[in-house]
């Protein structure tokens, strides 16, 4: 049960997502909504799409949708892909699985290549399948950058130069959702025709928007077909926000909070905000391993700076464990979804976020293991204290 309303003190939400919203945007988004088709709205809609350029690397456009990062993925299939249409897609986890079955949902004929859910997806196997498309029946790849169920980070540049290698035309498409202004993320330089992604994670606001930015490329392929669509309309879209406007009711108080979490991300720097999160999931992965525990992402290469998913001990249930953090410590820990129910906790280190905050967390998941009865090694907190002192916030070195 939730404790937070006989609890002092602030709650922690330590969950890859929602995050942490910040004073600031909660602030920004205090305010009368004003009319989305008079000229004050206009101004906030420049500033929202030059900002998001920027976060996603690219350009415009940037489409915005009222809805959940789920409204985003079926926006950047229905847009350019049609029933019948091949997908290569791969089996990295929770999350890759559930928009595996959406493109099913839609008639895509999807090559799911499987995977143990401990790695992202493997440049080598798409470069493989791709070579044998002489056909070119394969329209797009579609990769989940930060496997948000496993905290396995897919290599998004390698899967590009695959794809390169093998000369081959389908799009790529990859769902950024939870990787998007955490992990370091380039829309254009890497050559991402769709990248979709969505409020509630690194961008730090409330749940409630959906996000795809979309390549030339892209555009072409939504031009020519695509599958019957209306209210994921892309080109809808974008010929209303030439002008600043939307063609149905923006969410107008989220797009205020979403000025502001851009502002601090600007002015935190964005190559900033990726080594603070790099330099998180570092002290986190220290104190597992001191607590003789295993990460469950098995490639430390692909280790996501996002959240880090911890595996217990045989014989330990990780909601025990979570429900023992939130009711003695008032934290949420991430659940394990789907075939990781009961054997993983997810520690998210994502969004507003600092050492102290980590600190804290990161207390609380050892006071956690003491009171559900985890055996565990004690020394995590000391082994993650001793990393952040030893190695200095970026912006301070
Ligand atoms: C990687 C990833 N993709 C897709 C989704 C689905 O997004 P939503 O729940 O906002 O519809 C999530 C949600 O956590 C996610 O983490």
């Amino acid at each position: 049960m939730y404790a937070a309303a006989t609890m002092s003190g602030r709650h922690f939400l330590q969950i890859p997502g929602p995050t942490n919203v910040p004073d600031r945007v909660l602030r920004a988004m205090d305010r009368p909504t004003i009319d989305h088709r008079g000229p004050e709205f206009a101004r906030l809609s420049a500033e929202i799409f030059e900002g998001l350029g920027t976060v996603f690397g690219t350009r415009w456009p940037v489409i915005v949708f009222p809805s959940s990062g789920t409204g985003a993925w079926e926006a950047a299939i229905v847009n350019t892909l049609k029933p019948g249409d091949r997908v290569l897609m791969f089996e990295t986890g929770h999350f890759a699985t559930l928009w595996k079955k959406m493109a099913e949902r839609l008639g895509l004929a999807v090559d799911f290549v499987p995977g143990d859910w401990r790695r992202g997806a493997d440049p080598g196997a798409v470069e493989a399948r791709l070579a044998d498309d002489r056909q070119g029946a394969v329209k797009a790849v579609m990769v989940v950058h930060n496997e948000t169920a496993t905290g396995a980070t897919s290599r998004i540049p390698q899967i590009r130069q695959a794809i390169d290698r093998a000369r081959h035309g389908a799009l790529l498409m990859v769902d950024t959702i939870s990787s998007l202004g955490s992990i370091d993320y380039r829309h254009a330089e890497w050559g991402v025709d769709v990248s979709v992604a969505c409020s509630q994670k690194g961008l730090m606001l409330p749940p409630g928007l959906g996000l795809n930015a979309v390549s030339d490329k892209a555009l072409a392929a939504a031009k020519q077909g695509g599958m019957p669509r209306s209210y994921w309309d892309w080109e809808e879209m974008i010929k209303n926000n030439k002008t600043g406007f939307f063609p149905y009711t923006p969410a107008t108080n989220l797009l205020y909070g979403l000025r502001e979490a851009l502002a601090m991300l600007r002015e935190e720097g964005l190559a900033a905000v990726f080594a603070r999160h790099v330099r998180h999931a570092e002290a986190t992965r220290r104190a597992v391993r001191a607590w003789g525990l295993e990460i469950l992402c098995a490639e430390p290469t692909e280790y996501s700076s996002v959240l880090t998913a911890v595996m217990m001990p045989p014989g330990h249930d990780a909601d025990a464990l979570r429900a023992a953090v939130l009711s003695r410590f008032d934290m949420s820990l991430g659940v394990g979804l789907s075939k990781l129910a009961g054997k993983v906790f997810r520690i998210g280190h994502v969004g507003d976020f600092n050492d102290l905050m980590l600190m804290g967390t990161l207390a609380g998941v050892e006071m956690g293991f003491t009171v559900a009865g985890v055996p565990h090694r004690t020394g995590g907190i000391q082994a993650a204290m001793a990393y952040l002192c030893s190695e200095p916030r970026g912006d301070q070195q």
